[in-house]
């Protein structure tokens, strides 16, 4: 062939590897921000990177479009591999008209879309954009509805992962909310539908840009995101550790990492852990850590609804989701947000093959008209709809309280565990002892010559005759009383008796879960 035409295509993907142009690049760095490129190198495993679409260019005309050079039409698209496996990567470039999406940046986007959901194989995609290209009008919005259609039809299929970069804003926040996991980097990544501008002209209310989308609002306040990091090297490592626990797709089972950790290891401190006072917090994760492989967990959503738990452990190397009540925050009340964030973190466990473990110390719903007006039926049913869907081993322990409707929540018997474990400790009843005697001996106290210590008294009647864990195991409601530094080596085994469980379910287009 002739060098000519070698030299040719040298020189244009060398151009089109330069994105914006040195200018641009330097101005992005300097804002602690990496290019799309540089992202990508991060990301993935060394040298497994595959571009297609290069070449790709926009067509429009409008207001001189024609005449502009856009690189990669503003997002490098292909695939790699992280820990050897394959996944698609697209990257939107900043550098190149600010990231905007026109027709043709949507489509590069799109086909890698396909071939994931083909081969099944993880999305994974570096958001850094300006949102619609303004020039293109309708064929930008309609770039993104397809994007949008692709994230719903591939949704429980392949693992889709959103990392957010820089800003998004508009409709364009819709993608990443349609995938499974929502990564932000502190001070450089924003998300919101209006802007601070807009919202300052509608509603006259002064916000700014970090306080309304950024990082921390939504992993604290909205919900929105999954993961917090400072930089973007820790994001894109914690994208990795991520994917080591999830299949590549829905007909996978995720991968099982050689630990090292003895599956008969006992830890005495479990013993010890729930103080004498039922009134008295402890912090759940120690329960975690004890439990699980090495003492790693994957904590995700860490900073919302820190009620409940959700995250990532391993046991005897399996990947197995964890959802748990924290008695250091609301007295692990479940809550409206507590209920969207478990529902949703089953499911996802559910649509990827990842078993579920729920460690339960439950005193209740949260009571109030904030609540009830908010809707805490609605979204409390998401937490017993979700769970009784899930087909996946569900194991549940529970370590001290496990009231009414909230014992329920978190997966006991009749809602689907296939193992249920208690603590000698555990209260098992249809609400605490000290309620329940306020109410069913309300006489007795009333008329007593000394109502507090026929109260207590009452109290003590009440959590010896219901409120322990016998009276539920007598009726097969809990499958075994245990010690609690037995857990580790029990939960694991309840695993392996389970891992070649099938359950089926009638036939359906689609259920009606409560939203
Ligand atoms: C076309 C855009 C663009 C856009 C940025 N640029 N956004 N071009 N369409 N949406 C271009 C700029 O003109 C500029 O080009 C370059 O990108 C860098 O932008 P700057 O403004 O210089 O950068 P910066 O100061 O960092 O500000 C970034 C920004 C701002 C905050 C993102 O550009 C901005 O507010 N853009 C508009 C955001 C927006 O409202 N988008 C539409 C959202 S609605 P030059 O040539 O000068 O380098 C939406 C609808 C989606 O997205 C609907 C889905 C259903």
């Amino acid at each position: 062939m002739a060098n000519e035409k070698i030299e040719q295509l040298r020189a244009s993907i060398e151009k089109i590897k330069l994105g914006g142009g040195p200018e641009k690049i330097e101005k992005q760095h300097k804002r602690g921000k990496y290019t799309a490129r540089e992202r990508i190198d991060m990301l993935l495993d060394e040298g497994s990177f595959v571009e297609i679409d290069a070449f790709v260019k926009h067509r429009c005309t409008n207001f001189g479009l024609d005449k502009k050079e856009i690189p990669g039409e503003g997002v490098v698209t292909g695939y790699g591999t992280i820990d050897g496996r394959l996944v698609y990567v697209f990257a939107q470039d900043f550098t190149v008209m600010g990231g905007s999406l026109g027709e043709m940046h949507a489509a590069k986007i799109g086909k890698i879309m396909d071939m994931a959901l083909k081969t099944g194989a993880p999305v994974i995609g570096l958001n850094d954009s300006g949102g619609a290209r303004i020039q293109e009008g309708v064929d930008a919005l309609a770039g993104y509805g397809r994007i949008f259609y692709k994230n719903s039809i591939g949704s429980g299929v392949i693992p889709q992962i959103s990392v957010i970069m820089g800003p998004c804003a508009g409709g364009a926040v819709y993608s990443p909310a349609l995938t499974d996991f929502i990564f932000m980097v502190k001070n450089t990544s924003k998300m919101f539908i209006t802007g601070p501008q807009v919202i300052k002209t509608v509603t006259g209310e002064d916000v700014s840009a970090e306080e309304l989308g950024g990082a921390m609002t939504h992993n604290r306040v909205s919900g929105v995101a999954h993961f917090v990091d400072e930089n973007e090297e820790e994001t894109l490592n914690r994208v990795r550790r991520l994917l080591s626990f999830l299949p590549s797709n829905n007909l996978e089972e995720p991968p099982v990492i050689e630990t090292g950790d003895d599956i008969n290891r006992m830890d005495d401190k479990l013993n010890e852990i729930v103080p004498e006072n039922p009134n008295k917090p402890y912090d759940m994760k120690e329960i975690i850590t004890s439990i699980s492989d090495n003492g790693e967990f994957l904590e995700v959503q860490p900073y919302f609804a820190q009620n409940i738990i959700t995250g990532f452990i391993r046991l005897n190397g399996k990947s197995i989701g964890v959802i748990a009540n924290q008695p250091r925050f609301l007295a692990g009340c479940l809550n409206i947000d507590a209920a969207d964030k478990a529902s949703r973190f089953i499911r996802t466990c559910d649509a990827y093959n990842i078993p579920i473990l729920n460690l339960v110390d439950v005193p209740g719903f949260l009571p109030g008209t904030d609540q009830e007006y908010g809707g805490i039926i609605r979204h409390g049913a998401k937490m017993l709809y979700a769970y009784s869907e899930a087909t996946v081993p569900k194991v549940t322990l529970i370590t001290r309280k496990a009231y009414g409707g909230s014992y329920l929540a978190m997966c006991s018997k009749d809602m689907g565990a296939d193992m249920v474990l208690a603590w000698p400790n555990a209260e098992i009843a249809v609400m605490g002892p000290e309620g329940a005697a306020n109410i069913i001996f309300k006489r007795e106290i009333k008329n007593s010559e000394d109502p507090i210590t026929t109260r207590a008294e009452k109290i003590k009647e009440y959590r010896d005759t219901v409120a322990n864990p016998y009276v539920a195991a007598s009726r097969g409601f809990v499958d075994s009383i245990i010690e609690p530094k037995e857990s580790r080596p029990r939960i694991i085994n309840a695993f392996d008796m389970l891992a070649s469980k099938r359950e089926n379910r009638p036939a359906k287009k689609h259920g009606n879960m409560p939203l």
